[in-house]
């Protein structure tokens, strides 16, 4: 269920688009047949010979003509139409007063998540309930990016100052990938998007769980170091922790960082290992990110990986 193909879609959304892809591929593939077919037999037919006449000359053929230019206007007339299909069936109206369900905001290098029902934050790993249409309001914080999750639908560009209404759906629950498909500066490769697809149940357990405050009662020494250190260290005036610091939408939102898959939009998956070594030096992992190199000692990063685990 983990993929990123548009070959198998899993959202009434996606169907359509991977359906008229498919139709159109083969009207090309039967047109690039036909016509290769032609030229090799024209080429070997007519080919050059020592001595022999050449071949008969005709200027026009009333009857072949009108064929070949009927037979493509009704070839195209017929795309055109199954293409304004598709396009209605994968992109509903969203009437007037329905308001969104989630805003999400293109940064370099990573999308922020905001549910607006339930003020959950997240980032880059975005949960939705199954068999549902969840409007989406999408707005870049930057540059133009472009949301693309091939399995559950279209495309939409992220323009700054120029929201786009979306809608997201999947059939069944799985986790489907995603990227940004707007080259969009360094580390456009790396804005991986993780659509994570669940029963309602579940969904409502996750946003319940994301609104809980993660407990610092049972912390260790060295989280509890980790924590004053995030404040000191000025962490917090880009990354918030609900119940601990202001909500900045900088850079990622924390509450919940180690419940997270993967680390830095994708770049790596989420190992204790792998955040000491993002922290000691983001510049290395991920080049150009806008998180600096604190040069931090290796105290501090042990500290500071501490704290950020205890955030589940
Ligand atoms: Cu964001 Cu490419």
């Amino acid at each position: 269920m983990q993929n990123g193909s548009p070959f198998t879609p899993a959202s009434t959304l996606a169907q359509p688009i991977a359906h008229l892809f498919v139709v159109v591929g083969m009207v090309m593939i039967a047109i690039l047949l036909l016509v290769t077919a032609l030229v090799l037999y024209a080429s070997f037919r007519y080919r050059y010979r020592p001595g022999a006449r050449e071949p008969h000359q005709e200027f026009g053929r009333r009857g072949l003509e009108i064929a070949w230019t009927v037979a493509p206007l009704i070839l195209l007339v017929y795309i055109f139409t199954i293409t304004v299909h598709a396009m209605h069936r994968a992109d509903p109206e969203v009437s007037q007063n329905r308001l969104p369900d989630m805003l999400i905001v293109g940064h370099q290098w990573w999308w922020e998540a905001r549910y607006l029902d339930s003020h959950v934050l997240a980032a880059n790993e975005i949960h939705i309930p199954t068999g549902k249409l969840f409007l989406v309001r999408l707005e870049s914080a930057d540059v133009i990016h472009d949301w693309w999750v091939p399995q559950l639908g279209r495309k939409m560009d992220a323009v700054p100052g120029h929201p786009n209404l979306f809608w997201l759906e999947a059939d069944a629950p799985g986790t489907y990938l995603g990227t940004c498909a707007e080259y969009c500066g360094a580390e456009h490769a790396w804005m991986r998007i993780r659509v994570i697809a669940e029963p309602q149940v579940a969904f409502e357990g996750w946003t319940a769980q994301q609104l809980a405050i993660p407990s610092t009662a049972a912390m260790s020494a060295d989280a509890k170091d980790g924590e004053k250190l995030f404040q000191k260290l000025t962490c917090s005036n880009c990354h918030s922790v609900s119940g601990f610091t202001q909500d900045t939408g900088v850079g990622p939102n924390l509450t919940h960082i180690a419940g997270r898959e993967t680390l830095a939009a994708g770049v790596r998956t989420n190992t204790p290992e792998n955040l000491a070594k993002w922290l000691a030096n983001p510049q290395a992992v991920k080049p150009e990110s806008h998180m600096p190199n604190f040069q931090l000692t290796n105290e501090q990063v042990r500290y500071l990986t501490a704290y950020l685990e205890t955030l589940q």
